[in-house]
């Protein structure tokens, strides 16, 4: 799986988006270690509390399925689905990447068409909160 087949599997998820109140789309890819792909998409409520983003999705869907170790995601967003500049994964998504993911995990940000930038998780969330601070 190249980088750019996890981006067009985040575009094509992105279709899924469920965003009645924003409108503002967004598909996620995350890849694990072994090669398989879990997509996600934003599901809004009319609640909002409950709504959840793409990025969460895709790691709740892996992590249910017996999923541990992931590799990298490809996240990509935007207004009405048009996709004409970066959606940085929110804080909340951050923390839920840092529980199951290493500093070196990728996160692949789609800009515009299929064009994307890389950024680390330990650039994305420095001097985090982990799971080894509890274990000491
Ligand atoms: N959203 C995501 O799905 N991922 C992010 O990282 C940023 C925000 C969603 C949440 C909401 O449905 C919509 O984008 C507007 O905030």
């Amino acid at each position: 799986m190249t980088d750019k087949e996890l981006v067009l599997k985040a575009i094509e998820a992105m279709k899924n988006s469920y965003s009645p109140y924003s409108d503002f789309k967004v598909g996620s890819a995350l890849l694990t270690e072994s090669g398989k792909v879990y997509t996600g998409c934003n599901i809004e409520n009319v609640a909002f509390g409950p709504s959840i983003c793409a990025e969460r999705v895709a790691f709740f869907k892996a992590i249910s399925e017996g999923e541990k170790n992931f590799s990298k995601i490809a996240v990509v967003g935007g207004k009405g689905g048009i996709i004409s500049s970066s959606t940085p994964p929110c804080g909340v998504c951050r923390q839920v990447m840092r529980e199951f993911c290493s500093d070196d995990f990728e996160i692949l940000i789609v800009r515009e068409n299929e064009n994307y930038g890389k950024v680390l998780l330990q650039d994305l969330l420095p001097y985090s909160f982990k799971p080894e601070i509890l274990s000491k």
